[in-house]
């Protein structure tokens, strides 16, 4: 049995405003539900250009940082924590490779999206990522629940 540290790992995971048009929020959220990652944070809301950008702000000199900016402001988005033992890593592996051309059947792009710029969900890329873009769409904080690890999900 691994550290309780680990167990707390935590990832921000976004569905993007064709995910919430489309109808996947239940699907999505179910997804890591089954997994056996605990939702420690959630809300509905629609950003700003300039919040966005911010998150963002890595990808400002590619090319297509105005499309995506303009994507993730189109509409509602879901901003998510999730928590549990390698959340970033298998989150990424749950949403699938950034490219749905790539993404393997079986991961949400792999099952429901077909282009980058309509690819549904984000998940964070680092526990640091992670740790900054909880800081920036959660800065009330997250309601403080204890998951109770339960012992069919860990040993
Ligand atoms: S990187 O830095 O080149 O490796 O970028 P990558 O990890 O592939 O993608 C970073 C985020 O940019 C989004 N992206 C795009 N959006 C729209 N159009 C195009 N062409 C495009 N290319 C990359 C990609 O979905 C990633 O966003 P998130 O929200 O993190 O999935």
């Amino acid at each position: 049995s691994s550290s309780l540290d680990s167990r707390m790992e935590q990832s921000f995971i976004m569905i993007k405003p064709d995910g919430v048009q489309r109808g996947l929020v239940g699907e999505i959220i179910s997804r890591f539900e089954k997994k056996g990652f605990y939702l420690k944070g959630v809300k509905l809301l629609s950003v700003e250009r300039s919040f966005a950008e911010k998150h963002y702000a890595d990808l400002s000199a590619r090319p297509f940082f105005p499309a995506l900016v303009d994507y993730i402001i189109s509409g509602p988005v879901v901003a998510m924590v999730w928590e549990g033992k390698n959340v970033v890593l298998t989150g990424r592996k749950i949403i699938g490779a950034t490219n749905p051309s790539d993404s393997a059947p079986g991961t949400i792009r792999g099952d429901f999206a077909i282009e980058m710029g309509r690819n549904v969900i984000h998940g964070s890329d680092s526990i640091e990522s992670a740790w900054k873009e909880i800081a920036l769409w959660f800065p009330e904080g997250i309601a403080e629940w204890k998951s109770n690890l339960h012992p069919w999900i860990y040993e």
